[in-house]
């Protein structure tokens, strides 16, 4: 606790500082900073999980005109943005540049541009304060931010991380050692939603206008019908934890197509179909992260990665705000015996506190971060542990599918 750090008049108008008058500030203190793809987002997190500030300067409506995230658009937005979000979450939390026990900035992997942005701020802020540097690897940041409100979510763990530009598998042993189970060979399952979202033209009505191509296809899909239209079921053929979504990207495209052709809706127009569309993909998605997701419980429990009576999923990522395909992972969790925890929407698309969190994470443990802010750079790839996927499909796990719809299986 640093004593007197809360400025009175500030506390007294901020729901967060309200609530920290009551409760003291524990360390480590530390500002977050993420500039990984098309957020700019900077927070203050204390080491008791309590989220001081939490600052995000969204680019989604600059990237939805241009149809997608153009690397140079999104590096300038990050650079017009990162100082006055910076500052913004310092003045949040009430606190100064010296009372902070570290920075920590996402530095891999991401857009290189604006991986860039990011760093470059925050090398400048911790040599004005001589505070250390703490790198942060985004997936793994995505993964540990459930811990700071459900410290229960001990390691080991599963996890399932889904969001417009990543999609894997892994086991969460430490902060910073994790086990690759299976990533995606090609798409995320974002992208495929943004692109059926963009080809189906859910911009042009009034309840999509603005929202992430991923929310657009839920919203629509809560009207329709799952069944509606066929879709491939990925990789069916291969006994492992990898993903595609480029099937199903492309098979909403084309359904697009044919459903416009049908019904003679031309220019801006919206199919009649479109809810139904909606609602089969996202069926199609959650099926394939579901039938995934259980060999990977299979596989932890073959080799006994997690505790008995502990066996825990965690799903974050953009793509897990989707009540549809969590609910889906529920029932897979439910059946198998795993407690599945999602942290809160706005804690899964990308943000400032996961980052902070993690730099709380890491300095627990002893990994603090640098002073010589030189030696830290970035990765635009980076896998997020050690590699065992060849295990997975060396072991060929056949698993019996636990039923998504209809009345939910028993426990085995
Ligand atoms: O994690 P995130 O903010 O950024 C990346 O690292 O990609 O995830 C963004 C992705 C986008 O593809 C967006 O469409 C998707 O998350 N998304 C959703 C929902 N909200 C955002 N996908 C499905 N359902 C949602 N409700
Ligand atoms: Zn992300």
């Amino acid at each position: 606790m640093v004593p007197g750090i809360v400025p009175w008049r500030a506390a007294l108008r901020s729901r967060h500082l309200r609530r920290r008058l009551c409760t003291a500030v524990r360390r480590p203190l530390v500002l977050g900073i993420e500039t990984s793809c098309d957020d700019t987002g900077c927070a203050v997190v204390d080491g008791a999980g309590r989220v001081l500030s939490d600052v995000v300067h969204s680019q989604l409506q600059v990237h939805l005109d241009h149809g997608g995230i153009i690397p140079p658009i999104a590096r300038d937005l990050h650079a017009q943005n990162i100082g006055a979000a910076a500052e913004r979450a310092l003045r949040d939390a009430g606190v100064s540049l010296t009372e902070l026990d570290a920075v920590a900035v996402t530095v891999r992997p991401g857009l290189s541009l604006s991986l860039l942005v990011g760093l470059r701020h925050a090398r400048l802020l911790a040599r004005q304060a001589s505070l250390p540097l703490i790198p942060v690897h985004h997936m793994r940041a995505h993964a540990l931010t459930v811990r700071m409100a459900a410290p229960e979510v001990a390691f080991p763990f599963l996890t399932l991380l889904i969001s417009g530009g990543h999609c894997l598998l892994a086991v969460a042993q430490a902060p910073d050692r994790f086990l690759l189970l299976g990533a995606s060979r090609d798409d995320a399952p974002g992208e495929a939603l943004d692109k059926a979202a963009r080809r189906l033209k859910l911009r042009n009505l009034p309840e999509c206008a603005t929202l992430a191509g991923g929310r657009a296809v839920e919203l629509l899909a809560a009207r329709g019908d799952p069944h509606a239209f066929e879709f491939p079921l990925p990789l069916s053929q291969y006994r492992d934890c990898s993903f595609s979504f480029a099937g199903l990207k492309f098979t909403a495209q084309k359904l697009a197509a044919s459903e416009e052709q049908r019904h003679g809706v031309v220019a801006s127009g919206v199919v009649p179909t479109a809810a139904d569309l909606c609602a089969s993909l996202q069926h199609a998605v959650a099926r394939h992260l579901c039938h995934r997701t259980q060999r990977a419980m299979d596989y932890c429990q073959a080799r006994g990665l997690l505790p008995d009576g502990a066996r825990r999923l965690v799903v974050s990522g953009g793509v897990a705000c989707n009540g549809y395909i969590t609910s889906c992972l529920r029932r897979v969790g439910e059946a198998l015996g795993f407690e599945v925890h999602v942290p809160p929407p706005r804690l899964c698309t990308d943000n400032g506190v996961m980052i902070a969190w993690k730099g709380v994470e890491l300095l627990r443990v002893g990994r603090g971060g640098t002073h010589d802010l030189d030696s830290v750079d970035i990765e635009a790839r980076s896998p997020i542990g050690t590699d065992v996927s060849q295990d997975v499909a060396d072991m060929s796990l056949k698993c019996k599918w636990v039923k998504l719809t209809g009345p939910a299986a028993q426990p085995q």
